[in-house]
């Protein structure tokens, strides 16, 4: 059976609130026996449909696996069921929002939907196609982009507003355009402007949340950037066969069976194939997609054994902060190993297919800790990916965003820390500063305290003596 099938009756705000701080069970249990009037056997944590007598007013929670396999308390609601006899008909009354979720907010709608882009609205029919009405009048205010709980980035994304239709209200506009495919609306504000926020909170989330579409889908993005939506062509353009709509400058009133409002989202720039279950999808599914969707002709790296090929070694530059001092020592230590060796810092190239293209006829790639490492993702599995961690207490940051993302994508995965000696910190601070003795009290102070010490101020020599084994290593791992 495709959904596990709880029941509950439709959640107010309050209640919402309460059920996210309270045993699962025990609040649903209670929300159950207030609700309905025949119940033969409360089936939550089962798949077994529970049966119902006819009730229109009746509604259960109906949990899509793929939302929340592991909360149950996460609020979506509504299934009429309807047992005639032995038949048991489900009618979905919509919208599911899930709002619990610490990283995102969605909201699934069926039926007939209006979006009035200018206004920022999504309204949806309190009537189903089959005639049974509900007495909804909810709302929601989703912001269609996931990274909910960090402020900075949430006061950059516009707010969508979810609300009912309701009958006898002529006020509410009328379509002017009809679409007979579903619709899904997601930001490109936020940090979206940055490589890896691009990722981590808007590409993989879109991908988890509209690849079994099958492209029959329409993206209404807010926040539209034109020089995003170019940059990020290729990646859209093969989950969505559609023209992607701006939608805060439309003002027709554009209607669908379907609207998504809002994005999925796992974990930084990876897919937790624990959270999909219905898809089983994973982040090398996301990694083969890209692939296919730059046209990316390698998913392996260069055969060593008896190969003439030299592998290939991508050093990620930087020109503004977290630079390498000494990049052409470090290329040259590595053609001595045997390295064709490229260096290229990314951005600067406006051909991202190009740029994609290079990325995966590489072998190895290295680079100090930033967003430009984002380019693993373009790496032809059991390639190598070298992370060189900065001074000052980044473990846990380049673990969360490069290390497990790196390891998911089954690259071979190698770090390299620098010593205080191979920091351009050490011209700024004396070595018995807090700044190398106890980073900790620094980042005790914040992450912008951190972010100014560590990561906008801090340049990077390598010692290439020290440095070596990791390439050597690197070569080690292509050999098998
Ligand atoms: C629906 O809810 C809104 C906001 O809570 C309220 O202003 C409105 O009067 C309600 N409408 C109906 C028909 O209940
Ligand atoms: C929508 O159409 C209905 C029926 O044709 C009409 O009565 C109503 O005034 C229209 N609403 C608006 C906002 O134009
Ligand atoms: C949507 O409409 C187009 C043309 O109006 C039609 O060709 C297509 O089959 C329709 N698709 C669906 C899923 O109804
Ligand atoms: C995801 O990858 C697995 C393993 O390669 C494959 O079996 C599965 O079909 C893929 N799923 C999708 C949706 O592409
Ligand atoms: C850093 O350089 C100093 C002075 O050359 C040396 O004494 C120290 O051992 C070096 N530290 C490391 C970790 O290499």
């Amino acid at each position: 059976m495709e959904y596990n099938k709880i029941l509950a009756r439709s959640f107010s705000q309050h209640e919402q609130k309460k059920i996210g701080y309270c045993a699962i069970g025990v609040c649903l249990a209670i929300a159950v026996l207030t609700s309905f009037t025949v119940i033969s056997k409360p089936s939550y944590l089962t798949t077994s449909l529970p049966i119902l007598n006819y009730n229109a007013g009746l509604r259960m929670l109906s949990i899509d696996e793929d939302t929340s396999s592991n909360s149950l308390q996460r609020l979506s609601v509504d299934v009429v069921t309807v047992t005639d006899n032995r038949m048991i008909q489900e009618i979905k009354l919509t919208p599911v929002c899930d709002v619990l979720d610490p990283r995102f907010d969605i909201c699934e709608i069926d039926g007939h939907i209006r979006i009035q882009g200018k206004s920022s609205s999504v309204l949806y029919s309190t009537l189903s196609a089959e005639g049974i009405s509900s007495t909804r009048n909810e709302s929601w205010r989703i912001k269609p982009y996931a990274r909910k709980s960090d402020n900075s980035a949430m006061k950059l994304v516009n707010e969508i507003l979810v609300k009912p239709l309701l009958k006898n209200d002529l006020s509410h506009p009328n379509c002017t355009t009809y679409h007979n495919v579903s619709a899904m609306i997601f930001s490109a504000g936020g940090y979206a402007g940055n490589h890896f926020h691009a990722y981590t909170d808007v590409l993989v989330p879109l991908f988890l949340t509209s690849h079994h579409f099958n492209q029959q889908v329409q993206f209404l993005v807010t926040d539209f950037n034109p020089y995003w939506i170019s940059k990020y062509k290729p990646i859209l353009s093969h989950l969505s066969k559609f023209p992607i709509v701006d939608i805060d400058k439309e003002n027709d009133v554009h209607c669908y069976p379907k609207v998504i409002v809002g994005l999925k989202f796992h974990k930084d720039l990876t897919i937790d194939p624990l959270k999909s279950p219905k898809h089983h999808y994973s982040m090398t599914n996301f990694t083969q997609f890209l692939r296919e969707s730059y046209s990316l002709k390698r998913s392996s790296p260069v055969k060593l054994r008896g190969g003439k090929k030299l592998p290939r070694l991508l050093i990620v530059s930087r020109k503004r902060t977290r630079k390498f001092i000494n990049e052409g020592a470090i290329a040259k230590m590595a053609t001595s190993l045997g390295y064709e060796v490229i260096v290229e810092e990314p951005g600067v190239t406006k051909d991202a297919t190009r740029f994609a293209q290079m990325v995966n006829s590489c072998d190895v790639m290295m680079g100090v800790h930033g967003a430009g490492l984002t380019n693993l993702v373009l790496l032809p599995p059991n390639a190598v990916f070298i992370q060189v961690i900065p001074w000052g207490g980044l473990e846990w940051v380049c673990r969360v965003s490069f290390e497990e993302p790196a390891k998911d994508m089954k690259l071979k995965y190698l770090e390299y820390k620098i010593t205080e000696n191979e920091s351009s910190l050490i011209q700024q601070y004396p070595l018995d500063h807090a700044v190398f003795k106890d980073p900790v009290s620094i980042k005790k102070q914040g992450w912008h305290a951190l972010r100014f010490v560590y990561l906008d101020n801090q340049d990077v020599k390598i010692n290439v003596e020290r440095f070596r084994p990791t390439l050597l290593k690197a070569l080690e791992l292509l050999h098998m």
